[in-house]
C-alpha cells in the first residue's frame, strides 16, 4: 500500500515546517529584508536650469509639492506611468518627509533612476 506512507511522509512535512524555530539569531524582519519594500535609489536632478518640480502626481495636471533644485541628490522609491514629457512617460516618487509624497518627470532625474532600478510603485 503506497497511500498510507504518501500521508505519513505528508504529515512530516507538514509538522517540520510548523516547527517553531529554535535558531537563536536576530533576524532582519526590516521591510526590504522581506521582501516587502524596495531600497530607495539616490538619483540627481539633471536637464533644467533651476529646479524641477514634483507633483502630487504623475503629471502636470497635479500640483506642485515641492521645487527640486537642480544638481541635488534624492532617494527616489518607486515610479508611475503618467503624462509624457519630451518622450519620458515615467514620474519618479520621492518620499520627503513621512507621508510627505511628490513626483518628478523621469526626464529630470539621472541614469540611476531607470525604471528597472526603480520599479513601478
Ligand atoms: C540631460 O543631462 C545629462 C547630464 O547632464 C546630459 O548628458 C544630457 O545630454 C541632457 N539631456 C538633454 C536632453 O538635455
Ligand atoms: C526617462 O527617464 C529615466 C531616468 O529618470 C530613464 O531611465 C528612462 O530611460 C527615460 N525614458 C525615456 C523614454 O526617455
Amino acid at each position: 500500500m503506497k497511500l498510507p506512507t504518501l500521508s505519513l511522509v505528508l504529515s512530516s512535512l507538514l509538522l517540520a515546517s510548523s516547527a517553531a524555530p529554535t535558531d537563536p539569531e536576530p533576524r532582519d524582519t526590516s521591510p526590504e529584508a522581506l521582501g516587502l519594500a524596495k531600497r530607495s535609489v539616490s538619483c540627481k536632478i539633471i536637464n533644467v536650469s533651476k529646479y524641477a518640480n514634483c507633483r502630487a502626481g504623475p503629471g502636470t495636471n497635479y500640483e506642485v509639492r515641492y521645487r527640486a533644485p537642480v544638481g541635488t541628490s534624492y532617494n527616489f522609491v518607486c515610479y508611475k506611468k503618467g503624462e509624457c514629457y519630451q518622450g519620458n512617460c515615467t514620474w519618479d516618487k520621492i518620499i520627503i518627509d513621512s507621508g510627505y509624497v511628490c513626483y518628478i518627470n523621469g526626464y529630470f532625474t539621472d541614469s540611476k533612476c531607470s525604471m528597472a532600478a526603480l520599479g513601478q510603485c
